[in-house]
């Protein structure tokens, strides 16, 4: 008969506190912490910006705002309710600013210019994942946080959700012996993988390719969850779906005249937050958010798979596809004495059908931290065993499965809440984003490549 143990939630129970790379941003009693942002698009004046004051208003406040583009500016300084300044250039800001973190939320090969500027001028730094694209960018984060003494916190919150973190706990247990091997396979939807394509996303020169701008993600949980360094990587991947993969174009969706006959259509006018975002402040930079999945720039992969060595001596199996009919990933960790398997919003194995269309929108809009009831579940199989356990978790409805929220929370009041070093620096950012780098390389040059032909970093065997 199956055994099925369903444990409470557990996550971070009895884990020790370590304090981390924020421990030095103690506010004095009754103080706000200061924020100055670069960046106001969606992630930054939402996740950064409104949400972050709805859910602490009474302990942080914008001391400065930067967008390059003056009608988003405008729009952030209104949404956000402030009285703060708003800047036309950042250099500016720095000068005039007396903040705790300068918060970077802009296109991600824009990252290191304003993080190396703040280190420098004496700031501590939040910086969106990735964080940055390539190597030589890396290396500059890293120096200038060496030489300026300051320090820079890489966001990555779906280090955080609460599945994410009870995978951890097990993993860290050595709940089925040492690791040696990973299946790691991510599904991006038509709905939310075709979003990737419709705007900067798609150019290698300002995402770093899904391997750098996505993957980040993928890969820093999976140099967390192993507690180890990459040092080699083999990588495939091309553009079979989107891009010139087509026989009709257009430039925007609005005004398309395939827009009766395209799968991929879509009527950004229809959201308003978005309209608000991008269209009516498209006449100051020309940045057109609904672009064609089809345009012939589109220079990056959308199908992609990598294998990769760790300096403990796993080898992880990773692919990411992004035209899947619908939206999730699984993942499997071999161990010596058994394995450990794990899922999310796969249909055949929840049971239960989602709406696809509405998948992303949903999860994306919901920075709250309420539970719908249904669970997440982690199964655990002993060799020899007859049967399997089962581990559960709650499953979030608050974006990227409560870690949003949580990942904010250790940063701005629990801030000596870190279990498993959950909190990122410089060294996590710089190893999962050398993984997608290598990547890249490994398929330009057709072989495997080091981490170390990239880094002066020498990967750990043990992070920890
Ligand atoms: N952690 C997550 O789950 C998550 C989710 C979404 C986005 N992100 C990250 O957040 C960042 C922003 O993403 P987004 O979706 O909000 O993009 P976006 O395009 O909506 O916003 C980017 C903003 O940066 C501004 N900008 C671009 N170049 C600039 C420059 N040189 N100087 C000043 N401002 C500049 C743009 O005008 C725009 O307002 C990205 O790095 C992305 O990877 C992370």
């Amino acid at each position: 008969m199956e055994r099925r143990k369903f444990l409470g939630y557990t996550a971070a129970a009895g884990a020790a506190l370590m304090l981390h790379p924020f421990e030095s941003f103690a506010l004095p009693p009754g103080g706000k912490i200061k924020l100055a942002q670069v960046g106001t698009g969606h992630r930054g004046s939402g996740f950064w910006g409104e949400d972050l004051l709805k859910n602490f208003e009474k302990l942080i406040e914008f001391v400065g705002i930067y967008d390059i583009n003056p009608g988003r500016l405008a729009r952030a300084k209104k949404a956000y309710k402030t009285n703060c300044p708003i800047f036309s250039s950042f250099d500016e800001m720095l000068d005039n600013v007396k903040a705790d973190y300068i918060i970077v939320t802009t296109v991600d090969a824009t990252h290191d210019e304003f993080i190396v500027k703040a280190l420098d001028k004496g700031f501590n730094v939040i910086t969106e994942k990735p964080m940055t694209t390539d190597e030589v960018k890396c290396k500059r984060i890293l120096d200038a946080e060496k030489r300026s003494g300051k320090k820079v916190i890489v966001a990555f919150n779906y280090r955080h959700s609460v599945h994410n973190v009870q995978l951890k706990e097990l993993l860290a247990a050595e709940r089925v012996g040492k690791i040696t091997s990973v299946d790691f396979n991510w599904y991006l939807n038509v709905y939310h993988g075709a979003d990737y394509f419709r705007r900067w996303h798609g150019r290698m020169a300002k995402s770093g390719s899904l391997w750098v701008h996505k993957a980040t993600h993928h890969f820093d949980l999976l140099n967390w969850w192993l507690n180890s360094e990459p040092v080699e990587v083999t990588a495939y991947g091309s553009l079979d779906h989107y891009g010139s993969n087509n026989t009709f174009r257009g430039t925007k969706c609005r005004d398309c005249e395939f827009k009766v006959k395209c799968r991929f259509f879509w009527d950004i006018t229809k959201n308003k937050r978005l309209t608000e975002l991008y269209v009516d402040n498209e006449q100051h930079d020309g940045y057109i958010r609904d672009g064609c999945v089809w345009s012939n720039e589109i220079d990056i992969y959308d199908k992609m798979s990598a294998q990769i060595i760790y300096a403990n001596g796993v080898t992880a199996n990773y692919s990411l596809t992004t035209y899947s009919p619908y939206e999730g990933w699984q993942i499997a960790f071999n161990g010596m004495k058994g394995r450990i398997e794990t899922w999310e919003d796969i249909p055949y194995l929840q049971k239960m059908q989602d709406d696809q269309a509405l998948h992303h929108a949903k999860e994306m809009s919901q920075a709250g931290d309420a539970a719908n009831g249904e669970v997440r579940e982690i199964m655990v199989m002993d060799n020899f065993a007859k049967n399997y356990e089962i581990f559960t978790t709650p499953k979030l409805t608050g974006g990227h499965g409560g870690g949003d929220i949580r990942m904010q929370r250790r940063m701005f009041v629990d801030t000596n809440d870190n279990p498993h070093h959950i909190m990122a620096g410089t060294r996590e950012g710089a190893m999962s984003i050398l993984i997608g780098i290598a990547a890249r390389k490994s398929i330009a040059l057709k072989r495997p490549v080091k981490i170390s032909e990239l880094t002066d970093l020498v990967p750990m065997a043990n992070r920890f």
